[in-house]
């Protein structure tokens, strides 16, 4: 009698789940993503969900959330709410950020870090992982190491699941944020995105950002990409494929050589440990290093400088140098510090509390000098 119960009940949340995710699906684009019509309930997997609007949102949200980021006042919204924070691979700033954005709205947080410490380790599905954490949290951000991992969970679970960067496939949240940043960067000069110059450096293989935002700014207009790796380091070719059916101008180029007019400088780290072996890896450590001096010598005095980072500062890599530190165009860290706006925001969004965060306003009780930096 208790195994027939628990056969019917085991069932039953099986099929309210197939049901609860045949509601989220209202759209399914041609790579299977569910579109940003609407965001409450839905898994944030791919930047291939957002099109302009869904955009907009969430960097009108985003912009919404600066005060709570700035100790102007607080928020308990998500107050009772746990975020299961799953990073089976490295990560300083996504994870500690997705964990500050949940704070910062009243939620508490739950972390799982490193593949040896979880039960993945012991041959445990993603599936049956997802089923189990997500009755342990009402929201869960995840980084793996294998490309679609972060789908594949998504599958298994019974609430939200963001994507902290999957393999070399995407860094959907990362893309966001950067492009957020650049839409704030070229505020600053009175121009928008649209007619973006962009010039990205450095290991367009294996780096899933620039993929990712490679594919965001495909929604907008008149851009010029220039792609600029070791030949071997190259950009895949369907994303190039996508820039050109997109109408916009692409250069390839395997040399750091001459002026480059690009309103923005993008950067990226050689991924050593997405490479067969180090040794393969040490062989593009050090190209195309950035300094002040060739800062000056290719891009304009107002090319923006932007990097996902961790930067490698290693004397043979030293790929960003510290001496474009006091540059100010140097968006490095004001990368860093909208990478929590924006997870704020699709943590509100996801949730759905984006309209009601400010009636759970607080006081700020301590010192802060957030506001001044
Ligand atoms: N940009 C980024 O993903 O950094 P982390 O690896 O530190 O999270």
């Amino acid at each position: 009698m208790l195994t027939l119960l628990f056969y019917l009940y085991e069932n039953l949340a099986s099929s309210l789940h197939f049901f609860d995710k045949l509601k989220g699906s209202d759209y399914l684009t041609n790579t299977g993503a569910v579109l940003m019509t609407q965001f409450t309930g839905k898994h944030v997997l791919s930047v291939a969900q957002f099109e302009r609007e869904a955009i907009e949102k969430v960097f009108l949200v985003a912009d919404s959330m600066i005060p709570y980021a700035l100790r102007k006042k607080r928020t308990q919204v998500l107050e009772g709410a746990i975020l299961g924070n799953l990073f089976f691979e490295p990560s300083t700033r996504t994870r500690v950020s997705f964990g500050t954005a949940f704070n910062l709205l009243g939620g508490e947080v739950r972390e799982t870090t490193g593949m040896r410490n979880s039960a993945l380790a012991k041959g445990e599905s993603l599936y049956d992982t997802a089923r189990v954490l997500s009755g342990y949290s009402d929201i869960i951000a995840m980084r793996h190491p294998q490309e679609d991992s972060v789908a594949e969970f998504a599958e298994g679970s019974r609430v939200p699941v963001i994507n902290g960067g999957d393999g070399t496939n995407e860094h959907p949240t990362q893309a966001l944020l950067d492009l957020y940043t650049i839409e704030k960067e070229r505020k600053f000069h009175d121009e928008g995105i649209d007619g973006l110059n962009i010039a990205m450096i450095g290991d367009l293989k294996y780096g899933r950002t620039v993929h990712s935002l490679s594919k965001l700014l495909c929604l907008y207009k008149d851009l010029h990409f220039t792609f600029i790796s070791p030949q071997e380091l190259s950009m895949p070719t369907y994303i190039c494929d996508m820039i050109a059916n997109a109408g916009h101008k692409l250069t390839i180029t395997d040399q750091l050589e001459g002026s480059f007019n690009a309103d923005i400088c993008y950067q990226t780290r050689i991924q050593e440990e997405r490479f067969p072996s180090q040794d393969e890896a040490n062989k593009y450590r050090g190209k195309f290093r950035l300094n002040q001096q060739t800062y000056t010598k290719h891009f304009q005095s107002k090319t923006v400088i932007m990097h996902p980072l961790p930067r490698d500062s290693r004397a043979q890599a030293n790929e960003l140098d510290n001496d474009l530190n006091l540059n100010p165009n140097l968006a490095i860290f004001r990368q860093t510090d909208n990478g929590v706006l924006v997870r704020m925001a699709l943590f509100a969004l996801t949730l759905g509390v984006e309209d009601k965060v400010s009636d759970f306003d607080r006081p700020v009780n301590w010192y802060s000098n957030k506001g001044q930096s």
